[in-house]
């Protein structure tokens, strides 16, 4: 099948491509590159997928909807999976302008384009951090999730409701995952993981929110690739679905496994929790299991452990 992958360069996306790849699919990657964080980095992550000829790279934006479109008409994808985005929370307080450009603008573009060009399934990523800090825990897709805590969230979840649009106005088959803070090889330098391996190695200050009490529910990145292909498999008509761990980790718990990983001590400073962050995430993926047969099965001490592998040998 010939898959469409955006944002195909990043940490899912590319572990998205592999797994295409791997199974035999036509990949069109789209990824303009941009320098969020090392662009030399995201061409690392596409190593191994260079050297297929299944794989179809565009180094393209998109914002951009002429080139989209011109993408769409050579390549005519089957099936779309849309990861490229502006990520980050915090970074969105100091660009919100530029969230809203990539990420509701250019979701829309493609929206547009795979109705018109007929794809058969959007699969689109958006995130737990729409939940905000609901009291309703586990977080449940039918949670109204209408307080978002920063601008990246409001426009996750406006891109959720597009989708429906294009699934109401024209029988677009889309599916909008949830993920729930993902890590392992190949993990985003801004992501906690990434931070405070990187700190505690070279023996720096970690900044710990609130002495360590909140709780993130951490997802292995194999997990994750699991559901979604499950979910571009599935062809669901419209739904939303969670994709976390379901078993939230308390930060302090978190810093001690990569403490242990690392043989050394963090150095902690513990500012309050900023406005953007909520105390908890926690996924109920009832819902996945039902309908995709996700089952994440990671640890995070296992997870953890084939990150830091990674992160000596690639990223340090
Ligand atoms: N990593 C997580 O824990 C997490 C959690 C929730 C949701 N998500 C979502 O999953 C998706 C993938 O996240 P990730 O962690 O792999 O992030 P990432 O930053 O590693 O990947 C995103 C990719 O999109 C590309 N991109 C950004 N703007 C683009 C544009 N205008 N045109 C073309 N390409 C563009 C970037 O260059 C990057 O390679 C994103 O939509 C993100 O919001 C990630």
């Amino acid at each position: 099948m010939r898959i469409m992958v955006t944002g195909g360069a990043g940490f899912i996306g590319s572990h998205t491509v592999d797994a295409l790849l791997a199974r035999g699919d036509e990949v069109v990657c789209i990824d303009d590159f941009n320098d969020y964080y090392s662009p030399r980095r995201k061409r690392e992550n596409l190593t191994v997928a260079q050297t297929s000829s299944s794989f179809h790279l565009y180094e393209s934006d998109i914002r951009d909807f002429q080139e989209m479109d011109r993408i769409f008409s050579i390549e005519k994808p089957q099936k779309v999976i849309h990861l490229a985005a502006m990520a980050g929370v915090r970074n969105s307080v100091k660009f919100p302008l530029l969230y809203e450009e990539v990420n509701v603008r250019g979701t829309l573009n493609l929206l547009e384009l795979a109705s018109r060009h007929g794809v058969r399934n959007f699969v689109l990523a958006s995130t737990s951090s729409v939940y905000g800090a609901s009291k309703e825990i586990p977080f449940k897709e039918d949670n109204a999730a209408m307080k978002p805590l920063a601008p990246y969230p409001a426009t996750k979840r406006s891109c959720e409701l597009l989708a429906h649009v294009y699934h109401h106005l024209y029988g677009l088959h889309c599916t909008a995952l949830r993920f729930f803070t993902v890590y392992g090889p190949r993990g985003r330098p801004d992501m906690t993981p990434y931070l405070f391996t990187q700190a505690i190695s070279l023996g720096r200050e970690i900044t710990l929110y609130d002495d360590g009490r909140p709780q993130r529910d951490f997802t292995f990145i194999e997990d994750i690739i699991g559901g979604v292909l499950a979910t571009l498999d599935a062809d669901l008509q419209y739904e939303i679905i969670n994709l976390g761990n379901s078993q939230p980790v308390v930060m302090r718990d978190f810093v001690t496994i990569i403490e242990d990983l690392l043989s050394r001590q963090a150095e902690i400073v513990s500012p309050p929790l900023p406005a953007t962050e909520p105390p908890l995430t926690y996924a109920d993926i009832s819902k996945a299991r039902r309908l995709l047969g996700y089952n994440p099965t990671a640890s995070v001490e296992e997870g953890m452990r084939r990150f830091i592998d990674w992160y000596q040998q690639e990223a340090a």
